[in-house]
């Protein structure tokens, strides 16, 4: 992701209703640059997050971002979100698959989270579809826009990537 796709990722992002279970919803354009002004320079950092951009491919448009977050050497977390109108295309299933693939042959990891608001079914589709496992039911974890919410964490193995 670039400092210039703020204004496409403003344009998705800003959306409360399709964006209601997400921990981050920005206000203003600016907030959006220094989102990404803070990005790590280099991938596969523990501790931080590394965010690409997903494009359509016949127009290079930007139309969603997917993060990885490299937990500790051997482990990640995964969001993606896509703009609304972009949505139920695969668009997200074919992103993750390659950037998963990559991560599990290449880079070697061993386990793959995404912590989840039970109530968003799109996400739980998602990451179902993949192959994740649910492992935890956290009740009221998470202080999100204004109130205390569950979390559920999905989780698959490297070794279990392989055979799915
Ligand atoms: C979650 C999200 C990224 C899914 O992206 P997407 O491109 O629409 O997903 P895909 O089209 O690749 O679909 C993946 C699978 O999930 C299913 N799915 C997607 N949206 C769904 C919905 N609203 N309800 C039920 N299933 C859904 C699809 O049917 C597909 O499964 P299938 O192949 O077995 O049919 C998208 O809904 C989104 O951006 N939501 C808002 C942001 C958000 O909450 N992100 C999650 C943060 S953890």
């Amino acid at each position: 992701m670039q400092a210039s796709d703020a204004d496409a990722l403003f344009g998705f992002r800003c959306d409360k209703i399709s964006n209601q279970y997400q921990g981050w919803i920005p206000e203003t354009i600016d907030d959006v640059r220094a989102f990404i002004k803070k990005q790590p320079l280099a991938f596969d950092i523990p501790g931080t997050w590394y965010q690409f951009a997903i494009l359509e491919k016949e127009t290079e448009l930007m139309i969603g971002d997917l993060g990885i977050h490299f937990i500790d050497e051997w482990q990640f977390e995964i969001g993606c979100t896509l703009d609304k109108i972009h949505q139920r295309k695969g668009y997200a299933i074919e992103a993750l698959l390659v950037i998963m693939d990559k991560l599990f042959r290449d880079f070697n990891k061993h386990r793959a989270i995404a912590s989840i608001d039970p109530r968003n079914q799109a996400s739980i589709a998602l990451v179902e579809r993949l192959g994740f496992r649910k492992e935890a039911h956290h009740i009221e974890s998470y202080y999100a826009n204004g109130e205390w919410t569950d979390d559920v964490v999905y989780a698959i193995l490297k070794r279990e990537w392989t055979t799915s």
